[in-house]
């Protein structure tokens, strides 16, 4: 194990020559790699000083990832330095209208690896670009967070298949046209990791790998400003060992959180990172961004150098694995979520407000705060991309920003109570099948479980529930990114609460959404007598129009308001001068969440010339004839709009 050797930071000159001196014993180092270093070194060392200036041991550390950078660079198989040059070639390649992200469980989705594998023709068929495989590595037994505990990086999921195979499915993924993503679960490990294990025995290497206190002191003095995430699991941010210390766990009591003000936290991560970048993975999902690193007084979220550290993380990457990008994970306040957004930190995000909001619209049949939503929050830098979805494996918490709602003259507090309870079902009327997640009596506070068919009214039988599921993937398909669909939602998988049977499971409600795979729903899909095979009919019917509609690519996005509040509204201009899409055409996107239908007069609509083309009927429009929306209906039309 690393000996450190004391050296703190210094002049960055003088640092550099130790950095590369280490890479270079540490094997041969050719031009590429050089060239990146020299761009990259300067901004690594910076970053280094703001978290690491007052160690003794700074240097060393900086120069021990530096080595470790290059002695992966050399490691990196032919085919994936060919793809980085690929990718840093076209480096907004996410950006395209082509672009579908599916996610699955390995062993719910394919049983394992190879199973996995046999579902690449299906995933072609439906035009994935892009496969999200929840985590599959090695974790504890029986209860592992769904594989966010994770005891190896090195091992997969003996269950699953091996580290060989998942090397094999990245390789074929990727000739059908596939980028693998994998999480970076790198807030925490699973209490069996072998770090861990070591840090609670009083490793001296290891002791400061995770953030243990003697007694409570401490933590009583961190929880007066941190928040509880699993309160099901445990009140606070902390558990207490065998030995009757506290240790940090933000989630469950098997995750401990790791301690990044100790750089060869950072050091031992970056290793487990560029291992999984030369498995063949195109994308890290950046797990829990937001809780990287602590400080006392604080909420211990989104902290300034929470982003140092992604960066850091961004250009350990640039030198050793340059084509993979990074997608956060920050469910949390929306300026929050954009702050992670760069090319220096992540490409890609999560868009959990549009998600909520896409939600909450169809509950309240109401589209202002959607609206809003979209005016005002959905831009972002270049270079980046949101990931739109209509649900994840998570559940889904009413994260909009309460003076967004004020605004419209509604109260947040209220207004999350009203939401829970309309998508648990406990609301006169709803037509929502969902479950409770992390209900904490003492807060109010709680979140959503549920599938998209189970949620949208499908499992209730409600007369909209399909148009409801339909609109709202007709919007993550719409505006913008990369478009992320929940696989088995094509097909209305419908809530599995036999979750509560399983001892495993059952205290995680998320687990009522993330069923097996319903291979009978799938036997339905061709079938347009059920609804299994009407949704996928539609769906697939919208990624094919979306996968020729140039408008689509990128993120652009102009505000549309029509009178009415049910309706949602926006148009797509193209980004570039592509001439795919005759010239200065836009996509207009009308979606009325109402339950009756809506008339769009012709005013509304006159700043576009009379004739325009409806994308997923495939005929001409008269504007001057206005628009008629139906109940959960939408429109996305080709428009020419008037100099
Ligand atoms: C992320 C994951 C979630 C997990 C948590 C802890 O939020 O999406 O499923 O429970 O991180 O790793």
């Amino acid at each position: 194990m690393i000996v450190p050797e004391s050296a703190p930071l210094g002049a960055v000159d003088d640092d550099r020559e130790a950095a590369w001196a280490a890479a270079e014993a540490a094997g041969r180092v050719d031009e590429g790699f050089r060239a990146r270093f020299d761009e990259q070194f300067p901004r690594l060392h910076a970053l280094f000083q703001r978290l690491y200036a007052d160690r003794p041991d700074g240097r060393d550390a900086l120069a021990q990832t530096i080595a470790l950078a290059s002695g992966s660079w050399n490691a990196r198989p032919l085919d994936l330095k060919v793809r980085d040059g690929v990718r840093t070639g076209d480096p907004d390649w996410f950006q395209s209208e082509r672009m579908l992200g599916g996610v699955c469980y390995v062993d719910r989705y394919g049983g394992n690896l190879a199973g996995i594998r046999d579902q690449i023709p299906y995933f072609r068929e439906l035009g994935l670009t892009y496969l999200h495989l929840m985590p599959l590595f090695a974790g504890p037994e029986g209860d592992n967070d769904g594989g966010y505990a994770v005891s190896s990086y090195r091992r997969v999921d003996p269950s699953l298949g091996t580290i060989a195979q998942l090397t094999e499915l990245a390789a074929d993924l990727r000739l059908a046209g596939i980028s693998l993503v994998l999480d970076f679960i790198f807030n925490h490990t699973s209490n069996e990791h072998e770090w861990a294990q070591k840090a609670v025995a009083g490793d001296p290497d290891f002791e400061d790998f995770y953030l243990i206190f003697p007694d409570r002191t401490m933590p009583d003095a961190y929880e007066q400003t941190t928040r509880e995430i699993f309160p099901d699991d445990h009140p606070g941010s902390f558990v207490q060992l065998e030995d009757g210390r506290w240790i940090w766990s933000t989630f469950y009591h098997f995750q401990w959180d790791l301690n990044y003000a100790n750089p060869w936290v950072f050091r031992a991560m970056a290793g487990e990172m560029l291992f999984l970048a030369n498995l063949g993975v195109d994308v890290l999902r950046m797990d829990a961004v937001a809780f990287i690193w602590k400080q006392l007084g604080t909420a211990c979220e989104s902290l300034p150098e929470a982003h140092l550290l992604l960066q850091a993380f961004n250009a350990v990457l640039a030198m050793a694995a340059p084509g993979l990008v990074f997608k956060s994970e920050a469910i949390v306040h929306p300026d929050e979520v954009v702050s992670y957004l760069s090319p220096e930190e992540c490409r890609l995000s999560y868009n959990p407000l549009q998600m909520a909001l896409t939600w909450e619209a169809l509950a309240t049949r109401d589209a202002r705060l959607l609206q809003q939503a979209l005016d005002r929050r959905h831009a972002l830098p270049p270079g980046t991309a949101w990931v739109n979805y209509v649900r994840s494996h998570d559940d889904i918490g009413w994260t909009f920003a309460d003076e967004d709602a004020a605004e419209l003259g509604i109260d947040g507090y209220g207004h999350r109570r009203f939401l829970n309870d309309f998508y648990v079902g406990r609301h006169e009327g709803t037509f929502a099948r969902g479950v409770p997640f992390q209900e904490n009596p003492r807060t109010g506070d709680a979140r959503v479980a549920g599938t998209t068919a189970s949620l949208a009214g499908i499992e209730a039988g409600d007369p909209g529930g399909e148009d409801r599921v339909v609109l709202a993937h007709a919007l993550a398909l719409s505006t913008g990114g990369v478009p992320l669909l929940y696989l088995g939602d094509e097909v209305a998988q419908l809530n599995d609460p036999t979750f509560a049977d399983d001892p495993v499971r059952r205290g995680d409600s998320r687990w009522v959404h993330r069923g097996q795979r319903p291979r009978d729903r799938y036997a339905d899909r061709d079938d347009p007598t059920t609804t299994p095979g009407r949704i996928f009919r539609r769906l697939t019917k919208l990624i094919s129009v979306r996968q020729t509609t140039p408008e689509f690519a990128g993120n652009a996005l102009l505000p549309f308001h029509t009178p009415h509040a049910s309706v949602v509204g926006y148009q797509r201009p193209l980004e570039d001068d592509s001439d795919a899409a005759p010239h200065g055409t836009r996509v207009l996107v009308l979606g009325n969440v109402g339950d009756a239908p809506i008339a769009i007069d012709p005013l509304t609509l006159s700043g576009f010339a009379r004739i325009a083309r409806d994308l997923l009927h495939d005929v001409d429009l008269d504007l001057d004839e206005g628009l008629s929306l139906s109940a959960h209906g939408f429109v996305w039309l080709r428009v020419t709009p008037l100099a």
